[in-house]
């Protein structure tokens, strides 16, 4: 029995020992043993190659480029320089435009200065002019005048000037005729001092046209004014 046993044993595993290795079920083995053989040697990602397969792709926009880098600043330049100028060049034109506008007109500018003939202004006498919607008062002022205006005390004065800090020539007294209290005309040869007197509130102005009595703070105000000529007044 048991000889029998050896002698069927034997022959059947020659049989598998010579059988095929292409046989499906060899080559499924063989491939899970590589895996696994792999698998224990080196542990990279199944997915390690993904990255080899690019699924986006760039654009060539080598052909929209310049010729070279040092010619593209100089275009760059180019424009920046032309927009810059473009832009002082309008901005000029702008402000030139708005300040012309804003200027005043020729009629306006003529109304700025007024010219008098100081001939026609006897001794002694006013002249009340409007110049720039305001009174003016010149007084054509007499010798004994001016020496009054002299002797007064600076100190005295609620408003301290000389007369000489108020007259370009002393016969000539150029005033605006505003009181200086709240905006009144004052009247002319009157008050108590022989100048100018406000009947608004009672200010008493010399014959220099400083403020002497009465609520009224400053001295008549000098405006602008020259001689050009001999007998010829500018006021402005
Ligand atoms: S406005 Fe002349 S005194 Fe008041």
């Amino acid at each position: 029995m048991a000889a029998t046993t050896l002698r069927n044993t034997i022959p059947r595993a020659l049989r598998s020992a010579s059988a095929p290795l292409h046989h499906p079920s060899v080559t499924a083995a063989a491939t899970q043993v590589r895996y696994n053989t792999q698998s224990a040697t080196d542990a990279r990602s199944p997915f390690a190659q993904a990255g080899s397969h690019r699924t986006t792709k760039i654009p060539d926009f080598s052909k929209y480029r310049g010729g070279s880098t040092s010619g593209n600043k100089v275009f760059q330049y180019f424009m920046v320089g032309t927009m810059g100028a473009l832009t002082a060049a309008g901005s000029k034109a702008l402000v030139q435009d708005f300040l012309v506008n804003m200027s005043a007109s020729a009629d306006v500018l003529a109304m700025a200065k007024i010219e008098v003939d100081l001939s026609a202004i006897p001794e002694g006498k006013n002249i009340i002019l409007k110049w720039r919607g305001k009174p003016v008062f010149i007084r054509h002022r007499t010798a004994a005048e001016i020496e009054e205006a002299n002797a007064v005390k600076i100190e005295s004065l609620r408003d301290p000037q000389t007369d000489a800090d108020r007259v370009k020539k002393p016969e000539w007294l150029v005033m605006l005729g505003i009181c200086t209290h709240l905006g009144c005309v004052p009247i002319g040869e009157a008050g108590d001092f022989g100048g100018w007197f406000c009947p608004c509130h009672g200010s008493h102005y010399d014959i220099s046209g400083r403020i002497r009595r009465g609520p009224a703070p400053l001295n008549l105000e000098i405006p602008e004014y020259e001689f050009p000529e001999e007998g010829r007044l500018v006021i402005g």
